[in-house]
């Protein structure tokens, strides 16, 4: 509603306000101004919330892949021998501190030995989005090794996991680090494999096959990469370790090239350049490494890595591993570091070069600051006995909730926007999240739909009847917050006394 301009008539011209109140009207608006720029400078820039932090990740992390996925990283690396492992953190700071947890440990004779990067990734499969992880097992004898691919049971990438094949099928052809990419609606493997039967006898190459579901193999390979650059022949001829990054519709396949066993092994880039995937011809080679030690920062061997986007998907980083010196070789000296990428004025990735472990580091943007990831209750602040809780999926507040856990959420950076906004993720049922659904509340699986991922996050505001408590404001409808109407938990517009109160909620443990 405009008020009519002090001193105008309705229609008329307004009259020009006396000159004293133009210079009062410019000081109030030029220190409206400072303050604000005073205020940017001093908050904590909500993007960068969590802790500084720097390299490595871990005591021991060669191969490694990395993930932001519902309010946590997720890290895989070569276990050697033993179960597949997973650590989860909601920080990087909280990850390096974090002990591996094993997610699949049914290895059979034959693919018991030499297991080599994991890499996980979430796929349409036949039972929709599922995670799979891809690993290189053998017997032992380096000849044996191939792909292995597992199936996770839902959405969390905790597992459970089940075996679902070595991913060549009846070609047996020999391979390792396996990765996934689809290109035009279509699903991609590719590897590091060799043009002959054996091993010993070629120089690995990178490959390409399509894929008829995520764990099967359908029609030709084609090698679209051989190590023929001297950048690509320091220690031993070799290709290896193959991962895609994609932006604005380009697709580059990265590979470490080099032996692992030196401090030249490195990583290069091609280009999907349009045409048949499945043909050489269409990936074009960058004649020159685009990430390779730094003896300055005391780097080497920097390579077998990863892309990962930031919490809040504004960043792009890399995850690889490397060593501190120049001959330890490629074992479990290598450790897991991360640093954030950019790109070039052409488009390509541009990975800088890898930085010291004495290098302060901030974090990826998006990290949750605060109580987030913890596990909490939304008490009632006018029924203060009474408790969200899940109940056959539907949502209500109650009094002595029983199993406890279904009162009990990980509070986690917003699914659709993690800046100030959270989403409940149950604890009992991972990968389950409250959202409102006609503006009633249910528990459901997040299938991470757009629609699913706005109507489960929600604006982290001060109570809307008691600035010390918290509410809960819809992302998706901003004008309607959380309330509990009938112990039932809705998604309201919020009018009166009764309803503000209904509307605000104590984060306790
Ligand atoms: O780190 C074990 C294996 O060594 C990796 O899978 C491969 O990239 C390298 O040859």
């Amino acid at each position: 509603m405009h008020e009519a301009r002090r001193g105008s008539r309705a229609g008329g011209p307004a009259r020009p306000r006396d000159r004293r109140s133009v210079r009062s009207a410019a000081a109030a608006a030029l220190t409206a101004v400072l303050l604000s720029i005073v205020s940017a400078l001093t908050a904590p820039t909500a993007a960068h919330a969590g802790p500084a932090f720097t390299n490595p990740l871990n005591s021991t992390g060669p191969d490694p892949a990395m993930t932001w996925y519902n309010g946590n990283y997720y890290l895989m690396t070569t276990p050697w021998s033993g179960p597949l492992t997973m650590r989860r953190a909601p920080t990087i700071a909280q990850l390096k501190s974090t002990a591996p947890v094993a997610v699949f440990d049914a290895h059979a004779p034959g693919r018991d030995r030499s297991i080599w990067a994991p890499e996980f990734h979430l796929l349409n499969g036949p039972n929709g989005p599922r995670w799979y992880i891809y690993y290189s097992a053998g017997n032992g004898d380096i000849e044996s090794q191939r792909v292995h691919v597992v199936e996770s049971a839902g959405l969390d990438p905790m597992g459970p996991y089940t075996y679902k094949g070595m991913i060549f099928g009846p070609n047996n052809w020999w391979g390792i680090d396996g990765s996934v990419v689809t290109i035009n609606n279509q699903m991609y493997f590719t590897w590091s494999g060799v043009p002959t039967t054996l091993w010993r006898d070629s120089d690995p190459h990178i490959y390409l096959v399509a894929l008829s579901n995520p764990w099967t193999v359908t029609g030709p390979r084609t090698a679209i990469s051989a190590p023929t650059h001297a950048w690509e022949r320091q220690g031993t001829p070799m290709n290896e370790g193959p991962v895609a990054i994609q932006r604005n519709g380009r697709t580059f396949i990265t590979y470490s090239a080099s032996a692992c066993q030196g401090p030249d092994y490195k990583i290069g880039q091609l280009e999907y350049s349009g045409g048949s995937v499945l043909s050489a011809s269409s990936w074009a080679k960058k004649p020159t490494p685009i990430f390779q030690r730094n003896d300055a920062a005391g780097v080497y061997g920097p390579a077998h890595h990863a892309f990962f986007k930031s919490p809040d998907g504004t960043e792009d980083w890399i995850v690889y591993h490397a060593n501190d010196t120049p001959t330890q070789g490629c074992g479990s000296t290598r450790t897991t570091r991360i640093q954030r990428i950019g790109w070039n004025a052409d488009g390509t990735p541009n990975l800088g070069v890898p930085v010291s472990t004495s290098t302060v580091l901030a974090p990826p943007s998006g990290e949750p600051a605060g109580p987030q990831n913890s596990t909490w209750r939304l008490q009632s602040v006018n029924f203060p006995d009474r408790y969200v809780r899940h109940v056959n999926y539907d949502v209500r507040i109650d009094p002595h909730v029983s199993p406890a856990q279904d009162s009990q959420f990980r509070v986690v950076p917003g699914l659709a926007n993690s800046n100030g906004h959270v989403s409940f993720e149950s604890v009992n049922f991972p990968g389950y999240f409250l959202r409102h659904s006609n503006y009633d509340f249910v528990l459901a699986a997040n299938d991470n739909s757009t629609a699913f991922r706005a109507d489960a996050t929600f604006r982290q505001v001060a109570g809307l009847s008691d600035a010390s408590a918290v509410s809960f404001q819809s992302y998706s409808f901003p004008d309607r917050y959380i309330r509990h109407a009938n112990y039932l938990l809705r998604l309201d517009t919020i009018g009166t006394a009764t309803a503000r109160a209904d509307a605000t909620f104590r984060l306790v443990s």
